[in-house]
């Protein structure tokens, strides 16, 4: 019942990209095959697209779509390709130009071959990258037909920030922006979902419209909305009503705020955990730079870390305003001047809850 959440799903018709998918099969078909940037925020289908593309060229018989997800480095990627696609290739001499000669012995001269990597951003280490993507252009040259076609939330007019000026213009990148999801969108891409998995009865289009309306905010990543659709069924009692998608939704914030707090470094964190505590004990949302100062210092002795020092703390503090997590305003006059934290409410609401579940005798 629960596939059809999960990532490895393919939906049976994709929606909304039929336009993309177009557009990347006319350019990868053309008589000279262009290379092509696919920019778009997280969850926006990139992936997915990709995918519908190998499935069409494949089926067309136009030639074969090799796909890898970039590794932290072009020496993984290049593994991760070989081992996908299980090329004999011994680690010691893998290289673009072995990986070509394994992908030459399986097609055919009028074969197009599309390379597919997915984000380089995630991982990889950018200098490699660009001399990989080279070198693999190189070793096609005069031998099959070749589009190398990039799946990324870099856009495209800042990559001649990361690659070399002479690989741009051999590459010569076509781009293709994937929008951000809109409200009716992001609803149909859910019911596609739901109409699989559940009856009519078993779900209210007004909570999905709420669900919608959430990840719209957020900028319409639909990973996020199938992870929220899936703890609201989890959730739900009879039906998937607005209650259990509030809940989701709920659930959502204080993920995304438990992977904030473990981004920061453990002090950064545990400090901006203490100011969402102390804010609330003292009243109207509001506590000062002091009295998270001493309250992180107790705790220091308590829970038995090594505090960092007094300035450390103030420069953590300043961090951490400017990153937005709250504002610093000065109060009080003469000595008796403080600094004030006024954090949102619903933030501070949201890291408690999270800061909560994390194991700061661990971390700290
Ligand atoms: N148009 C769509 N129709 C159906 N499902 C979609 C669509 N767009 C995205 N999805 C689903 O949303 C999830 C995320 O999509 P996908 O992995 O393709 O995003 P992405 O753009 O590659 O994101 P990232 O940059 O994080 O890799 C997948 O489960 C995918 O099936
Ligand atoms: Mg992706």
């Amino acid at each position: 019942m629960w596939s059809p959440l999960t990532e490895d799903y393919k939906p049976p018709v994709l929606l909304f990209r039929d336009e993309h998918l177009k557009r990347m099969l006319e350019l990868t078909t053309f008589p000279i095959p262009a290379n092509i940037w696919v920019q778009g925020d997280k969850g926006l289908g990139k992936t997915l697209t990709a995918r519908f593309l190998s499935a069409e060229i494949e089926a067309r018989r136009i030639g074969k779509c090799y796909y890898v997800e970039c590794q932290k480095t072009f020496t993984a990627t290049l593994k991760e390709l070989r081992d996908n696609y299980k090329f004999k290739i011994p680690t010691y001499v893998l290289s673009p130009a072995t990986i070509t000669r394994k992908i030459v012995e399986q097609t055919e001269k009028d074969d197009l071959v599309c390379l597919i990597f997915d984000e380089p951003r995630k991982a990889m280490q950018i200098k490699d990258f660009d001399n990989g993507l080279y070198w693999f252009y190189n070793s096609f040259l005069g031998k099959r037909k070749l589009s190398i076609i990039i799946l990324s939330q870099i856009r495209f007019p800042v990559i001649h920030r990361i690659f070399a000026s002479d690989t741009l213009s051999r590459m010569r990148f076509k781009p293709i922006l994937f929008e951000n999801y809109d409200v009716p969108q992001i609803v149909e891409i859910l019911k596609q979902r739901l109409q699989i998995m559940l009856d009519p009865n078993q779900y209210e289009l007004k909570a999905i419209v709420r669900l919608a309306r959430h990840i719209r905010r957020i900028g319409g990543d639909i990973r996020e909305a199938l992870d929220l659709l899936a703890t609201a069924i989890k959730h739900a009692e009879k039906k998937v009503d607005v209650e259990a998608v509030e809940y989701a939704i709920e659930w959502g914030k204080t993920r995304w705020w438990k992977n904030e707090l473990t981004s920061l470094p453990p002090h950064w964190a545990y400090i901006l955990y203490l100011t969402a505590e102390q804010s609330v004990q003292h009243s109207e949302g509001i506590t000062t730079q002091s009295q998270v100062k001493t309250e992180y210092e107790k705790k220091a002795k308590e829970i038995g870390f090594q505090p960092v020092g007094r300035r450390s703390i103030y420069y953590i503090f300043n961090k951490l305003a400017e990153k937005g997590y709250f504002e610093q305003q000065k109060a009080g006059a003469g000595r008796q001047i403080h600094t004030i934290l006024a954090m949102d409410e619903g933030d501070r609401r949201h890291i408690l809850k999270a800061g909560k579940e994390m194991e700061w005798d661990l971390i700290l």
